[in-house]
């Protein structure tokens, strides 16, 4: 099937603005976009700009925006974006942060605020034998948020950050009530502390687009309103 992928490109070293660039491609309705990406790539143009790594949905670097949806580009079939020959397949690169050059974007201020929640497990108890234990049902309390590949695909889908760019985000609260929710850690007030704010969870509109776009179907929408709940609770 002949289709024509759209990417936006910028070069910083020679470019004054982005612009769009149409690169006519034949694909296999089953092949993922990634394989159409590289294949630009290795045959008309190395110039080209994205990252990728493991290829299998695993690495999170490969999270770019296709037709206007955030998504990997590994896990993004030709067929399910482009159904005919002639069709055009829109790439942008993430939003909500800065672009390095072409789908590249710089990553820093989504891991700042992913640094931020402290995503780690916090206990200075005595471990018990040889190690923390938790029950089936302990650890299905957050079991979805421990597939988060940390792609900021999500980041890029939410509204609230076109006009609250200093909103912490949703993977970031994900990953705070992971360990808020986990039985085993022991800095509960100090976790909801640092999202009780407003750039914490209040922002959040409950638009749902994080969740939408989550390729590791993680409940990010429903674990921020756990959150918050949780921290009005505490509150009293
Ligand atoms: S919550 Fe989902 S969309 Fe957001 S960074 Fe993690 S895997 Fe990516
Ligand atoms: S290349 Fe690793 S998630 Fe797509």
């Amino acid at each position: 099937m002949k289709i024509i992928i759209n990417i936006q490109r910028y070069n910083p070293d020679i470019d004054t603005a982005s612009y769009f660039q149409k690169y006519d491609v034949e694909a296999e309705p089953t092949e993922r976009l990634l394989d159409a990406l590289m294949q630009i790539k290795r045959f008309q143009d190395g110039s080209l700009g994205f990252r990728k790594s493991c290829a299998h949905g695993v690495c999170g670097s490969d999270a770019m925006r296709i037709n206007g949806k955030d998504g990997l580009a590994c896990k993004t079939l030709i067929k399910d974006v482009a159904q005919k020959d002639g069709d055009t397949v829109t790439v942008e690169p993430l939003h909500h942060l800065p672009v390095q050059r072409d789908l590249i974007v710089d990553q820093k201020d989504f891991f700042d605020k992913y640094r931020f929640i402290k995503p780690y497990l916090i206990n200075d108890e005595e471990v018990e034998g040889k190690e923390r234990q938790q029950t089936q049902e302990e650890r299905m309390a957050f079991d979805d948020t421990t597939n988060c590949i940390l792609c900021a695909a999500c980041y890029s889908a939410c509204p609230v950050l076109d006009k609250k760019p200093d909103f912490v985000g949703p993977a970031a609260i994900a990953q705070a009530y992971r360990f808020i929710a986990d039985s085993r850690d022991r800095a509960l007030d100090e976790r909801l502390e640092l999202l009780d704010n407003k750039t914490g969870v209040w922002p959040c509109e409950n638009h749902f687009k994080c969740t939408q776009a989550c390729p590791r179907s993680i409940l990010i929408t429903k674990r921020i309103n756990q959150t918050k709940s949780l921290i009005k609770k505490h509150r009293r």
